[in-house]
């Protein structure tokens, strides 16, 4: 008992592992009638309104590895929620800021944006959450209020300009300090650490019943491939596709095609590894450039007879944006730009849109990030969409380094990490 109060004080018992809270709430007498909910409530009441001092992956500094530290993560303020972070994953985009863009200015930062979690506390006016709801991080807020969110015709959101500094990739303001330093929140989600504060306007709440371990992939990812095919790109039924790139993103744009009734899915990647893959979410076709001595876009464009209806570059590569937008079909190819860099210009010929191709960008898939994520875990649920199939490694949030290499050395689809227990 005097542990379990102890735990309480130090607002650590949500960092005990399952079994060690089960069997601490076996041990309390019956006539308390504790149960788990209201532990969870009462520890939420010892930690509310106080610093947390928790673990989180810390980037100190751009390519070199990421450091488990002790940081503190300060109440939320106005209109903020925060966040007992369960599961996240490992997106291209950490990677980019860690290894590609390297601007010096981002660090030190904590990673990760693709995660799920339970809300601890909330700030001031906040209505919409309470502690103890299940919910997922936005690294696009949905405000609901601006003249962007107002429009169905996007799902960009004026807040989102504001509250995230693009250059550097994270939140304006943060509520993180570890060894008297700020440390930055990558994307304002920060979802490599077992507590976060989040703005409200980019937090999803989802069904109670959703697997925090596996619906985390729907944060990013996987919303975001899915989401380029079918609202970006608006696939339709009997078309043909080519999807560049085969991680998780372009996985989940060759699900959205065959969601949306593709006749014929070609799965284009220089890691032959991938194709297995893609055959699960739906490929019919398989290209590795390396097996071509001529550029992709002409293989593709004999082997489809004049192009693909529809192609999704899902790397984040200059030249294969290019390649991917001269394999759609002249007339009415079109093809959508998914993958992230913010390093280099593309030069195409003018003549590639003229001929009547239309060239798009597609950002967390065109979803208006709230309602898309809600109804996205619904649908997993509904084992409409697929999830687990994504998941390739489940490791620990002590094991970040591995993470990171593994996606690195393209040796994984998505390996998540369990960062506190639920
Ligand atoms: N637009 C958005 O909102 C958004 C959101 C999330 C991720 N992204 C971006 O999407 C991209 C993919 O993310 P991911 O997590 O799936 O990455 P990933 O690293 O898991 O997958 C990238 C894949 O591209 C393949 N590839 C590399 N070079 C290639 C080439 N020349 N031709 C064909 N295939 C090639 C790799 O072998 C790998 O399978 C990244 O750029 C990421 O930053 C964008
Ligand atoms: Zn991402
Ligand atoms: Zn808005």
């Amino acid at each position: 008992m005097s542990r379990y109060y102890l735990n309480l004080e130090c607002g650590a018992l949500f960092s005990a592992p399952r079994s060690r809270v089960l069997q601490l709430q076996s041990s309390l007498t019956p006539c308390l009638h504790i149960n788990l909910w209201t532990l969870f409530l009462a520890t939420n009441m010892a930690t509310a309104g106080k610093v947390i001092k928790c673990k989180a992956a810390v980037a100190w500094e751009p390519n070199k590895p990421v450091v488990i530290e002790e940081i503190e993560v300060a109440p939320p303020q106005a209109n903020e929620v925060r966040i007992k972070i369960v599961a996240t994953s490992v997106c291209h985009s950490d990677l980019y800021h860690l290894f590609e863009s390297m601007h010096k200015d981002g660090f030190p930062t904590v990673l990760g944006h693709e995660g799920a979690g339970i809300v601890e506390s909330v700030g001031p006016g906040v209505t919409e959450f309470q502690p103890g709801d299940k919910v997922i991080p936005l690294f696009l807020s949905q405000c609901k209020e601006c003249h962007l969110c107002k429009n169905p015709r996007t799902n960009q959101c004026e807040v989102a300009w504001t509250r995230i500094n693009q250059a550097i990739m994270a939140g304006v303001e943060s509520r993180f300090t570890c060894k008297g330093k700020r440390v930055l929140q990558f994307m304002g989600t920060s979802t490599f650490s077992e507590y976060t504060v989040i703005n409200q306007t980019a937090v999803a709440k989802i069904d109670p019943a959703a697997p925090l371990d596996k619906v985390c992939l729907l944060g990013c990812g996987i919303c975001t491939g899915y989401g380029a095919a079918v609202n970006t790109a608006k696939v339709e039924s009997g078309s043909t596709c080519a999807v560049f790139g085969l991680g998780a993103v372009g996985l989940a744009a060759v699900m959205g095609c065959k969601a949306a009734g593709a006749k014929r899915i070609i799965a284009v990647d220089v890691n032959p590894d991938k194709f297995e893959n893609a055959k699960v979410f739906g490929a019919t076709d398989f290209v590795n450039p390396k097996d071509h001595d001529k550029p992709i876009h002409e293989v593709l464009t004999k082997m489809t007879s004049g192009g693909v209806d529809y192609s999704l570059e899902c790397v984040g590569n200059v030249q294969v944006m290019r390649s991917a937008l001269e394999s759609s079909a002249q007339g009415w190819g079109v093809s959508v730009i998914v993958g992230w860099t913010d390093l280099h210009d593309i030069v195409i010929r003018p003549v590639h849109l003229i001929s009547g191709r239309t060239w798009k960008g597609s950002m967390f898939g065109g979803f208006k990030s709230k309602d898309g994520v809600s109804k996205m875990v619904k649908d997993y649920l509904d084992k409409k969409l697929k999830v687990d199939e994504f998941i390739s490694h489940n490791m620990t949030l002590d094991q970040a380094n591995d993470a990171i290499e593994l996606m690195k050395n393209c040796k994984c689809i998505r390996a998540v990490m369990s960062v506190s227990p639920p």
